[in-house]
C-alpha cells in the first residue's frame, strides 16, 4: 500500500495546491474587517508576530506530521501513538463539517456570479439576499423546505468537487490548483487595481491603514491577531497533514512552508486594500465616513458589495471578477477539506480513490443538500461556521499539539525530520513557540469562546438550534471521532506501524 501511495509530481504543484487551500473566503471577506476592527494599521504587528510564532511554526509542524507519517490524520496519529489516532479522526469530522456548508457560501457565489450581469439583486440587495435569493423564513424554526435556487449551484459544485478528487492527487487536485490559483491571484489583482482608482479608494485606504497604537495594549487584539492566523493558514486540523503525506521523501519542507505562509498573508493584504478602497467609494457616493459602511463576511460580499456594484460605472464586470474570485479562492479550499476526509477513509479501509470519494463526499453532498438549501440555512450556516472556526478547531489544534509537545514528547523527533530535509533549519525557539507560545494562546482562545457562547448563546439565534447545530454537532464530531479510533484498520500490522 505504501508504495501505491499517490505523490505530488513536484514540490510546486504542493505549494500551489497548499496555497489554493489556504487563499479562501477568510482572506477577501474576513481579514480586512478584523485587521480594520483591531488597529488598523497597528494590527500589523499582533499580526506578524501571530505569523511567525504559530502560523509557520504550526504549519512546519503539520507538514512533519504529514511528510514523516506519510498519512492521513488518522492514519499519521495512529504512527505517532496508538491512543492519538482519534485526534485524527476529529480533525476529519471538523473537515466534514466545514466542507458541508463551506460548499454552500460558493454555491452563492456561483449565483452572484451570474447576478452581477444585469445586478439582479435591484434596489435593496438586503432584501433580495435574505427574502428573494436565499427565501429565510424567520417564522418557520426548523424546516426543510428545498431553494432550488442554492440547491442546483450547491450540486453542480459537489459534483466538480467529487469529480476532482476521484482524478486523483496530481491529475486532479494538483491540475486544478496549477489552473486556479494563478488564475485567482490574476483576477483579484485586477480587482484591486481598479478598486484603487475608484472616486474615494483614497479615503477607505485611509481608514484602513490610519494605526490606533493603543490597540497593542488590549488583549483582545493579540487574541483577535492569532484567530486570524489559525484561520487563515489552517493550520492544524488535518489538511496540511494530508496535502504533506504525498509529498516525496525528499521534499524542502521549511521553504515550502514560508512560500505558503507568506503567499497567504500577502493575499490578505491585497484583500485589504481592494475592499477598503471599494467601501471608501461607497462611503464618498453616500456621503458618510468609512466606518460607517465597514462590513465583514456575508453581509460585505452578498449585499454590501451588490450594492456598490449596482452604484458603479461599469459595475457589472467588477461584480463578475469579484464573485469569479469568491469561487475560485473558496472551490480549491473546499477541495483541500474534502480531500482530508477522502484519504482518511482510504487509509483506514484500505480501498480506492473512487470508491472513498463515492462514500464520503456522497455522504457530504447529501447532508449539505438537506440542511443548507432551505428556509433556516442562512441562520444553520451561520451557528455551524462559528462554533466550527471558534471552538471545533481551536480545540482540536490544542489537543493535538498538547499530545505531540507534552503527552507523547515527539517534538525533538519533528524537528530533526524537518531538518534533515529542509533549507530552513529550526531549533529550540520553534519548539517553544509550539509547545509553549501556541497552546497558551490556544487555551485561552477556547476558554473565553466557551464562555461567551455559555452566557450569551450565538448570535440572538434560538437556543435550540444553537444547541444542536453547535454545542451538539460539535460534540458528536468527538464522539464519533473516538468510536471510528476503536474500529479495526484494514492493514496488516507492519504497514500501520509505517
Ligand atoms: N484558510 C481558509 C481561508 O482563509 C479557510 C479554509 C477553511 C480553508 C476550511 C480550508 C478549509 O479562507
Ligand atoms: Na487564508
Amino acid at each position: 500500500l505504501e508504495q501505491n501511495r499517490e505523490a505530488w509530481s513536484g514540490r510546486t504543484v504542493f505549494i500551489l495546491a497548499a496555497i489554493g487551500s489556504a487563499v479562501g473566503l477568510g482572506n477577501i471577506w474576513r481579514f480586512p474587517y478584523v485587521a480594520y476592527t483591531n488597529g488598523g494599521g497597528a494590527f500589523i504587528i499582533p499580526y506578524l508576530v501571530a505569523l511567525l510564532t504559530a502560523g509557520i511554526p504550526l504549519l512546519f509542524l503539520d507538514y512533519a506530521i504529514g511528510h514523516k507519517f506519510r498519512g492521513s490524520p488518522p492514519l499519521a496519529f495512529r504512527r505517532i501513538h496508538k491512543r492519538a489516532e482519534f485526534i485524527g479522526w476529529w480533525q476529519v469530522g471538523i473537515c466534514f463539517v466545514i466542507g458541508v456548508y463551506y460548499a454552500v457560501i460558493i454555491a452563492w457565489a456561483i449565483r452572484y456570479f451570474f447576478f452581477s450581469f444585469n445586478e439582479a439583486w435591484g434596489e435593496d440587495p438586503a432584501t433580495f439576499f435574505t427574502t428573494d435569493f436565499l427565501k429565510q423564513d424567520s417564522e418557520s424554526t426548523f424546516g426543510l423546505d428545498f431553494v432550488p435556487g442554492v440547491a442546483l449551484p450547491l450540486l453542480l459544485i459537489w459534483i466538480i468537487t467529487l469529480v476532482i478528487l476521484a482524478l486523483g492527487v496530481q491529475k486532479g487536485i494538483g491540475a486544478s490548483a496549477r489552473f486556479f490559483v494563478p488564475l485567482l491571484i490574476v483576477l483579484f489583482a485586477i480587482l484591486v487595481v481598479r478598486a484603487l482608482f475608484l472616486e474615494g479608494a483614497g479615503a477607505g485606504l485611509d481608514a484602513f491603514f490610519r494605526p490606533n497604537w493603543s490597540a497593542l495594549m488590549d488583549t483582545g487584539v493579540w487574541i483577535a491577531a492569532y484567530g486570524q492566523i489559525f484561520f487563515s493558514l489552517s493550520v492544524a486540523f488535518g489538511i496540511m497533514i494530508t496535502y504533506s503525506s504525498y509529498l516525496k521523501h525528499k521534499t524542502n519542507l521549511t521553504g515550502s512552508g514560508l512560500v505558503v505562509g507568506f503567499t497567504n498573508s500577502s493575499f490578505e493584504i491585497l484583500a485589504g486594500i481592494g475592499v477598503f478602497a471599494t467601501l471608501g467609494y461607497m462611503a464618498n457616493i453616500s456621503g458618510v465616513a468609512v466606518d460607517e459602511v465597514v462590513e465583514s463576511g456575508i453581509g460585505l460580499a452578498f449585499i454590501a458589495f451588490p450594492a456598490i456594484i449596482s452604484s458603479m460605472p461599469g459595475g457589472p464586470l467588477f461584480g463578475v471578477l469579484f464573485f469569479a474570485s469568491l469561487v475560485f479562492a473558496g472551490f480549491t479550499s473546499l477541495i483541500s477539506i474534502i480531500q482530508v476526509c477522502v484519504a482518511a477513509v482510504q487509509d483506514k479501509l484500505g480501498i480506492g480513490r473512487v470508491p472513498a470519494v463515492l462514500g464520503v463526499g456522497g455522504a457530504a453532498t447529501v447532508v449539505s443538500l438537506l440542511l443548507f438549501p432551505t428556509a433556516t440555512g442562512l441562520n444553520l450556516l451561520d451557528i455551524v461556521d462559528n462554533f466550527a472556526n471558534n471552538i471545533g478547531i481551536v480545540g482540536v489544534a490544542l489537543v493535538a499539539i498538547v499530545a505531540v509537545t507534552w503527552a507523547l514528547r515527539r517534538l525533538p523527533d519533528m524537528q530533526d525530520h524537518l531538518n534533515s530535509v529542509s533549507s530552513f533549519k529550526v531549533g529550540v525557539i520553534w519548539r517553544l513557540f509550539i509547545g509553549v507560545i501556541t497552546p497558551v494562546v490556544l487555551a485561552y482562545m477556547l476558554i473565553s469562546e466557551i464562555i461567551d457562547r455559555v452566557r450569551e448563546g450565538y448570535g440572538g439565534l434560538p437556543d435550540g438550534l444553537v444547541t444542536i447545530f453547535g454545542w451538539l454537532a460539535q460534540t458528536l464530531v468527538i464522539v464519533v471521532a473516538v468510536l471510528l479510533s476503536f474500529t479495526p484498520w484494514r492493514r496488516s500490522d507492519e504497514e500501520l506501524e509505517h
